[in-house]
């Protein structure tokens, strides 16, 4: 089963302004061990944001900022009213945000949406008991779900993907898909088909090649989505990472997934009809036994 929503990378322009909006901003804490010249790392409890804003060869080129065509869900321990008087604060009229009913809607610098909910002192406390990453955390201290629109007549076929590649739970309702993460945080990634939306975006625009990290819960599950991915012809490498780290490159191999505990997806195909890719999304699918995982005390099966 599916366990975590671990981070979200999102290509950014402007490495203080993104220092400015989910620092100072939103309340995540900067990762001083995974920020450096070409990247912003950010934790939120058991999550993070990456925000690159150079690619690691040929010629640091600086990057372009990346859309998620959706929203954001976070949640956070401070009242809402505050994070947003303060976003009006440093931002003026360059950020967008306003409270409806519990909760806060932000358009960030770079354009993509937020919306938030606090959640209670007893929730937080949760959390931060579970683990987090170095450095710990802000008063921002999860992501708590993300919504993609999708072409129209896919929400089907993409619960099936993720029903056999992951055995995850799926719920469907009208045009909308949610797969659940069923680990401590309870997220989800929701896919809303929406009129207009291509199944090949990542391909065809820059803005699209963002990527989530997600991680399964045991490394039975672990291998057994390789071998499902690496059957279904899904195994994706994204060169962008190549030459770096294996652990956060793209394993080609069954040897090599077991040498770093992850993988990457980009196509979610439909499992009836191999050939038929009905939307794009890049995934990190991780291991517990991965060298970045956030949950303190968790024990993975020997395989
Ligand atoms: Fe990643």
């Amino acid at each position: 089963m599916l366990l975590l929503l671990e981070h979200v990378n999102l290509g950014v322009n402007d490495e203080i302004l993104a220092r400015k909006f989910f620092v100072d901003g939103l309340g995540c804490k900067l990762n001083t061990i995974g920020t450096n010249y070409r990247q912003v790392h950010v934790n939120l409890g058991l999550c993070q944001f990456h925000l690159p804003f150079k690619t690691r060869n040929p010629h640091d080129v600086k990057m372009a900022s990346q859309i998620i065509n959706g929203w954001i869900e976070l949640s956070t321990e401070e009242e809402l009213e505050n994070i947003r008087l303060r976003l009006v604060d440093i931002f003026q009229n360059s950020v967008e945000a306003s409270v409806e009913n519990h909760e806060l809607v932000v358009r960030g610098p770079f354009g993509n949406v937020f919306k938030i909910h606090t959640i209670h002192k007893v929730e937080a406390e949760a959390i931060r008991q579970l683990g987090g990453h170095s450095g710990g955390s802000d008063r921002m201290l999860g992501i708590k779900g993300v919504r993609i629109f999708c072409p129209t007549g896919t929400c089907q076929i993409i619960s099936k993907f993720y029903e056999t590649t992951f055995r995850a739970s799926t719920e469907i309702q009208g045009g909308t898909c949610s797969v659940l993460f069923e680990g401590p945080c309870k997220q989800s990634l929701t896919f809303e088909e929406v009129d207009g939306v291509v199944s090949d975006n990542y391909d065809m625009d820059y803005i699209h090649q963002y990527h989530v990290a997600c991680y399964v819960d045991s490394r039975e599950a672990f291998l057994s989505s390789f071998a499902m991915t690496q059957k279904n012809g899904c195994l994706f490498v994204n060169p962008r990472f190549q030459g770096g780290p294996v652990e956060f490159a793209s394993s080609e191999t069954e040897n090599e997934a077991r040498a770093c505990w992850q993988f990457r997806i980009k196509d979610i195909k439909n499992p009836m009809q191999e050939q038929q890719v009905v939307y794009q999304l890049e995934h990190e699918v991780r291991s517990t036994d991965h060298v970045s995982f956030p949950i303190h005390s968790f024990e993975s099966k020997e395989i």
